[in-house]
């Protein structure tokens, strides 16, 4: 007997513990390509100040009347479960993350579910600014570990055009367009969530929000007056506090799971500046070959950033690597995921 009791009984816990693994992705990304020429004809501002400030060349923009992040997601989704042979009877739950819903209620995610024939799955959305599609990880993760659901889809989605003020060049040239989506599946194997660190501090909502078509203040000509249905940012603000809050908790999982810089595959860090991408990699010690970047070609995409990222270098990807998600967004809301890819 080299075991005893107790030896034993954690040992099957280890063995039956249902991790959650990502075992497909899917993305869509709009046609039109809004470019910083084209910017620079909105707005006083200039590629050379668009680019050396934040990184963005272009970025791309559901341009068709009638189209929302619902189409998006769904195009998305398709693709998912095109590209894992899965049918739409088989998925038993779609979360959608999203800061700009085709409208206040019903839920993207019904809508989304509905227009990709998702009949067997109950659906819901979930905004937590930028920091959505990785809060919507750690919850599709939670539904999995559970044991109770099978195949989870997670989508992020954001039409961000739609809540952009073109006359204001301090927001404009930042944002796009686009939505990902991932397959959430149970594993016994070592792969998938392993730990999360996730934060939100109600009080930074002050420095990014939109003003008005909440409860607070509803649509009126007062607010269409005031273009208060747009993003309100005080950048300088927000920069300094996500370049602290993605690389503090970043450098904490490292630490907390001894992860040294030669463990960690891939950073894959949400895409709002190419200075915070940069600043948080380097307090990380990792170079930038280790860092999944596409902020020059899609901008911030919000929810649909993550997802992004995966669609673009799941080829790149190999079974076990370690990635470690970090993201910032409105709310404040910061967090990080470690992850270990399953395929
Ligand atoms: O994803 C959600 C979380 N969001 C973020 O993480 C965004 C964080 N913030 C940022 O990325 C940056 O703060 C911005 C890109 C938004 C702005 O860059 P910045 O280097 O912080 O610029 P600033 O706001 O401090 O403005 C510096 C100057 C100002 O002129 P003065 O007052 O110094 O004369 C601005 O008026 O740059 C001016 N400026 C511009 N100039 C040319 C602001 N936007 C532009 C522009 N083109 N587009």
């Amino acid at each position: 007997m080299f075991f005893n009791n107790s030896c034993c009984s954690t040992i099957l816990l280890f063995m039956n513990k249902i991790n959650a693994a990502i075992t497909g992705v899917g993305a869509y990304v709009p046609e039109y390509i809004l470019t910083n020429d084209e910017i620079s004809k909105m707005v006083d501002t200039s590629d050379e100040w668009i680019m050396t400030r934040i990184g963005i060349k272009e970025r791309r923009i559901l341009k068709k009347k009638g189209l929302g992040s619902s189409d998006m997601g769904t195009k998305a989704v398709i693709n998912l479960l095109e590209k894992t042979n899965t049918l739409p009877s088989e998925i038993d739950l779609l979360i959608c993350s999203t800061v700009t819903p085709d409208m206040q209620f019903p839920a993207t995610a019904n809508i989304i579910s509905d227009k990709v024939g998702i009949k067997n799955a109950f659906s819901f959305d979930l905004n937590a600014g930028c920091s959505g599609f990785l809060f919507g990880m750690s919850t599709a993760a939670k539904f999995v570990e559970s044991g109770n659901y099978k195949k989870v889809v997670l989508v992020g989605t954001d039409k961000m055009s739609s809540i952009v003020d073109y006359t204001d060049r301090s927001v404009s040239p930042i944002f796009g367009d686009g939505a990902g989506a991932v397959l959430f599946e149970p594993t016994n194997e070592n792969v998938g969530v392993i730990d999360e660190i996730l934060h939100t501090d109600g009080a930074g909502r002050v420095h990014l929000h939109q003003k008005a078509g909440g409860s607070v203040k509803p649509a009126s000509h007062e607010t269409v007056d005031a273009r208060e249905h747009f993003v309100y940012q005080e950048g300088r603000h927000v920069f300094k506090h996500a370049v602290m809050g993605m690389a503090d908790v970043a450098i904490e999982i490292m630490k907390k799971h001894k992860l040294t810089v030669e463990d960690i595959d891939w950073l894959v860090p949400h895409q709002a500046n190419m200075r915070i991408i940069d600043a948080t990699a380097r307090r990380m010690g990792l170079k930038r070959n280790k860092v999944m970047i596409n902020i020059e070609k899609y901008g911030n995409t919000t929810a649909g950033t993550l997802p992004l990222l995966l669609w673009e270098w799941e080829n790149k990807l190999k079974k076990n690597d370690n990635l470690i998600f970090a993201t910032f967004g409105a709310g404040f809301t910061w967090g990080t995921i470690f992850l270990k890819w399953a395929y």
